[in-house]
């Protein structure tokens, strides 16, 4: 294990500095690279003092470590303040990562009050307004205490200028109605709470999935109440012009588009995923198919067809492959084998979720987890060749099959709230029966309620063959909640790392508690 390790760990240090080239020039789209301008305004106040302020510092420079720094990727600009801001670090000013990281470890402890609105303004007026790059823009403000001057206009005005703005508060004198005003809506991705300095190394994995998200999934997908940041890959490769969608009334009201072998799903990756995508993702698709061979339901290839990431079907021998980059050889192929799989191929309507993490993917098949398999770190992906869905494998010829929705889901949380209310025999749970088809629950960002009721028992099957999973019991009793009105719970406790630092933070908030990480 130790060999294992240290052998990622040099691979991770090769990469890091050959970073994201290939031979050809050609660069991995992902995280690391996509343009944007980041601003930390750190809060250099007494109450902070100059041990905090050290690990402050390296926090900074771990966060950094993420991104490729330069001119046509990420640049990173510091502000320091308490009674006044201090311009620490202009935007982009540092061309290599390291000079960056040097920079903030010289960073001089201020000492003074705390005026966060100043800074806000400051970072808006100096920083964000002399970047001529039209890009994803990010200011994460840092604070430990109740700012003595008002944070909410300058953090309108921020918004303005679409300035996505994350709040991280440290120590119970931050107070929660001033990081709300500070941050972006919905409060429970955009504020973060952590108990102390020492803490705050524990949301470094959530703030960097999180400002990942803000650069590579810009497009927002509307979900029930809700905008879910994220891809919808249909949408993306045409399917209203491409395809003629066909509503079934049995057994249930469900729409579908019907694929015919003479549509092409296909569309240049650049336009669908132009940076690429972010660590952890899901992935959903609801589809029905008689096909008995091999085929890919979505496919992300490289310019000379090979597949960088893909979902593929292995009619013949009923399992699901998933392709992803790696850092091994390039790729890597995990292959779901649980007989539960089966049911994918018996011409049906199945819903396919992958929850991708930097650490493993697990499968989900009509909202009940099948398998878990773990990753090797992955890279980037190259964006010069094409994204296409319902191709038989290996080949440029589509698949006859029907498809109702297939997304990415940036937020790994969305895998909690996503329901498969489109199919039939799921619609008893989905409080407007068919015609939730398409939308997804309410958000919960709640504290549970009450377990529902155990649903009736599944068929039974015929031998050699699984049976169909039972109905899902009735929903249980919605908690409170203080951020958004709840309509049921979370379909599932498992929950990713992100998710549960994000449910801790919330029932920190909802207990009045001043701790997350303990
Ligand atoms: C920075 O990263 C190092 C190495 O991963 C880790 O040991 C340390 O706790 C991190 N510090 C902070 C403040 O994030
Ligand atoms: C990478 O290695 C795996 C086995 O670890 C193999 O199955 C796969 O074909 C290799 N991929 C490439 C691109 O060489």
């Amino acid at each position: 294990m130790a060999h294992h390790i240290t052998f990622l760990w040099i691979i991770s240090i090769l990469l890091l500095q050959n970073s994201v080239l290939a031979e050809d020039g050609e660069i991995r789209s992902s995280c690391r690279t996509a343009p944007t301008d980041l601003v930390f305004i750190l809060d250099g106040s007494y109450s902070v003092g100059p041990e905090n302020f050290e690990i402050v510092k390296k926090w900074l420079v771990n966060i950094t470590k993420n991104f490729d720094i330069g001119p046509k990727f990420i640049q990173v600009g510091v502000v320091q303040y308490s009674d006044y801001p201090v311009l620490e670090i202009p935007l982009g000013s540092h061309e290599s990562g390291e000079n960056l990281m040097a920079a903030m470890e010289s960073i001089h402890y201020l000492g003074g009050n705390t005026r966060t609105g100043k800074a806000i303004q400051f970072a808006l007026d100096y920083l964000f307004a002399k970047s001529a790059r039209f890009l994803t823009k990010i200011a994460v403000v840092l604070t430990d205490g109740k700012s003595q001057d008002e944070v909410k206009d300058a953090a309108e005005a921020a918004r303005d200028s679409r300035i996505t703005l994350f709040a991280i508060g440290v120590g119970s004198e931050t107070e929660e109605a001033e990081l709300r005003a500070i941050a972006n809506k919905p409060s429970s991705t955009y504020v973060f709470y952590v108990e102390d300095y020492i803490a705050i190394s524990k949301i470094r994995e959530v703030m960097k999935q999180k400002l990942c998200e803000e650069s590579v999934c810009p497009t927002r997908i509307p979900v029930a109440a809700r905008d879910e940041k994220g891809f919808d890959i249909l949408l993306g490769l045409g399917i209203k012009k491409k395809a003629k969608k066909r509503v079934q009334l049995l057994p249930t009201k469900i729409k579908g588009y019907e694929i015919t072998s003479k549509v092409d799903l296909s569309e240049f990756t650049s336009n669908v995923f132009p940076e690429g995508l972010p660590p952890s993702y899901v992935f959903v698709s609801t589809q029905r198919f008689k096909v008995k061979k091999m085929w890919d339901l979505w496919r992300i290839l490289t310019i000379d067809g090979r597949p960088q990431i893909a979902v593929t079907l292995n009619g013949v021998d009923k399992t699901l492959l998933f392709t992803t980059t790696s850092i091994i050889n390039g790729s890597q192929v995990v292959t779901f084998a649980d007989p539960r799989v089966k049911i994918l191929f018996d011409e049906g309507w199945h819903q396919i979720r992958l929850l991708v993490t930097e650490q493993d993917v697990t499968l989900y098949i009509d909202d009940q987890q099948i398998e878990n398999k773990p990753l090797h770190p992955v890279l980037g992906i190259f964006i010069s060749g094409q994204t296409q869905i319902g191709k038989y494998s290996g080949k440029e010829e589509t698949v006859q099959f029907e498809v109702q929705k297939l997304r990415i889901y940036c937020d790994p949380e969305q895998n909690n709230r996503e329901t498969a209310c489109e199919i039939p025999g799921f619609v008893s749970r989905c409080l407007n029966g068919p015609s939730d088809v398409g939308s997804t629950a309410a958000p919960c960002i709640c504290p549970p309620g009450k377990p529902g009721l155990q649903g009736p028992k599944g068929d039974p099957g015929q031998p050699g063959n699984p049976g169909y999973p039972g109905r899902p019991g009735q929903d249980g009793i919605s908690g409170n909640s203080r951020i958004t009105r709840c309509s049921r719970i979370p379909g599932n406790t498992r929950s990713t790392r992100t998710a549960r630092l994000q449910r801790r933070t919330w029932e920190r908030w909802r207990k009045g508690s001043s701790a997350v990480c303990t």
